[in-house]
């Protein structure tokens, strides 16, 4: 059952059902179900200091699978001289050797690194940069392997993937390879900087995925040919390079649609055998007085929050996660850089209440069928049907003959916004299919009178065409199934046999 906390009075209250169909069941569920990934970035001093009585770790575990860390994990904090090393942020995240768990392991999530080598001045130690007189090319070279190698290593094994390089092209036309920017690396060691820093990372772990890193290169674009140019000549020197991160920090006044610019930009860095990843998602609205100008932005920022999503999982699995660059306006990088000319750019508002862009996602995810009327039949059987006892009243159901002919037997699915359906038999629509036990090694299944209660909302997920998982919200990973060689319908762990796939037929 859905609860009210209200921390003032400590009381919980069951409240109405219009509020109650609203609390979704997170993008984390949605996410997993169809296996892509969704993180975002994140504020280490929030996660360290719990803020906003919980309700940033709170979101962050409610609707992502991954994070990177804003702050903390890029060179101008970590390396603070030579062989000196500032480990806060990364140990407390991930653990240090002597201490392996962190923040990450103790919740479930699992970290991108963010970043080892960023070449512009203003984001380099600037100890390297005040001796850079004095450092010769070779030593230069090593000393960016030292600290890419102990990096690396230190947190070999525990994080996902690797930005290696972040932002090393220039976003105009220059006499430079790639185009790449005038910066420290490039003044010691040319272009081959960024070949040897993909080269010490690969070393150093050799199964973490690494990627190049930036923006502006969504479309196809001057400076994205130059990215491809450069991967592309990395793996001509015969360089592990996994993929591009393409940041994604958009206005609102972009649309996002199959085959146009971002598609064919996206489809050609896969042909050419690289991976894509939405690293730094946020959609900015122009703000005036902290509002936005126009209020109508925030419905087009959710539409193409959902075009975003939709072209992430249109070239799934080459791309196989988004992350948006943090999630909530209460946080966001947007408005200091944009001296407060713009805002709003993330999926929930400052108060942490979903905007828009998180109901689009969520339903992008989760909405897998169109509403209707529908007869279930097990794959393993599919000249049966689920349907409701003649006596409706007893809430009793199981599998029964034929194919679905009365209306005890058919079942008026309908879209919770929530993220789950409610599936009513057509004979009595005020009760709904009903799980109990969820978490029993074998639970029930039932109707009762439909309350909004989490036991009647069900996860949908597509397992091929028109045969779908059906699994109850309170325990979404297990599924409805029928027992085999019976007519008894549970609830149990998903194994992937045709009982527990259901045929969904329209009627
Ligand atoms: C980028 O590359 C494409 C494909 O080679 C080419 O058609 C386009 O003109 C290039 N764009 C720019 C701005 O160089
Ligand atoms: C930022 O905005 C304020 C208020 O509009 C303005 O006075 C100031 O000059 C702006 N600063 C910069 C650096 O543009
Ligand atoms: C299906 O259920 C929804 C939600 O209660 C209701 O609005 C709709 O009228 C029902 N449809 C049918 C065909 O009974
Ligand atoms: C759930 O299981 C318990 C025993 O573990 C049983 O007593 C209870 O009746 C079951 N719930 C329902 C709704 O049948």
């Amino acid at each position: 059952m859905h609860c009210v906390i209200l921390l003032t009075l400590g009381i919980c209250l069951v409240s109405v059902p219009s509020i109650l169909a609203q609390d979704p069941i997170g993008l984390r569920v949605s996410a997993t179900l169809r296996d892509i990934r969704l993180g975002t970035a994140v504020l280490v001093d929030n996660l360290q200091k719990n803020v906003d009585g919980g309700k940033y770790i709170a979101n962050i575990k409610k609707n992502y699978q991954w994070v990177v860390a804003e702050v903390g994990m890029k060179p101008k904090q970590i390396w603070i001289g030579e062989n000196k090393y500032n480990w806060a942020t990364g140990d407390w995240l991930i653990g240090s050797p002597s201490n392996p768990i962190g923040w990450i392991q103790q919740n479930g999530l699992q970290l991108r690194g963010h970043n080892l080598l960023w070449p512009g001045n203003n984001f380099m130690p600037t100890w390297l940069l005040q001796q850079e007189s004095s450092i010769t090319p070779d030593k230069a070279k090593s000393l960016l392997e030292d600290y890419i190698t102990t990096v690396v290593t230190r947190y070999r094994g525990k994080i996902a993937g690797w930005d290696v390089v972040n932002e090393a092209i220039d976003d105009y036309d220059s006499s430079r390879p790639f185009n790449l920017r005038d910066s420290f690396w490039f003044r010691k060691l040319g272009r081959d900087f960024i070949k040897y820093a993909f080269i010490f990372a690969h070393n150093a772990d050799p199964n973490v995925e690494l990627f190049y890193n930036e923006y502006g290169i969504e479309r196809t674009s001057l400076k994205a040919n130059r990215t491809l140019e450069l991967v592309n000549w990395l793996k001509s020197e015969g360089v592990t390079v996994h993929g591009v991160g393409m940041q994604w920090h958009i206005d609102v006044s972009k649309t996002v649609t199959p085959g146009d610019s971002y598609y064919q930009n996206a489809q050609r860095f896969i042909d050419q055998g690289f991976d894509i990843l939405v690293t730094e998602l946020d959609i900015s609205v122009p703000m005036r007085n902290g509002k936005p100008i126009n209020p109508a932005d925030i419905q087009k920022q959710g539409v193409l929050y959902r075009s975003v999503l939709q072209y992430a999982l249109h070239f799934h699995p080459k791309c196989h996660g988004l992350l948006t660059w943090g999630f909530t306006d209460r946080y966001s990088w947007i408005p200091s850089f944009s001296n407060n000319t713009k805002g709003d750019a993330l999926p929930l508002d400052a108060s942490y209440v979903p905007k828009p862009g998180y109901f689009q996602m969520q339903e992008e995810l989760a909405r897998v069928l169109a509403d209707g009327v529908y007869c279930l039949s097990p794959k393993s059987q599919p000249n049966k049907c689920l349907g409701v006892s003649s006596d409706v009243s007893s809430g009793n159901i199981q599998l029964y003959d034929g194919t679905c002919t009365n209306d005890n037997q058919k079942w008026n699915i309908s879209w919770l916004d929530d993220g789950t359906y409610r599936l009513s038999p057509l004979s009595a629509n005020t009760r709904a299919l009903s799980a109990y036990n969820v978490t029993s090694t074998v639970g029930g299944v039932q109707t009762t009178f439909w309350s909004f209660n989490d036991n009647q909302e069900w996860v949908l997920t597509s397992a091929e065409n028109k045969v779908y998982r059906v699994g109850p919200r309170g325990a979404w990973l297990r599924v409805m199934t029928v027992i085999s060689g019976t007519a008894d319908v549970r609830i149990v762990d998903y194994t992937s046999t045709n009982e527990q796939n259901w045929i969904l037929t329209s009627i």
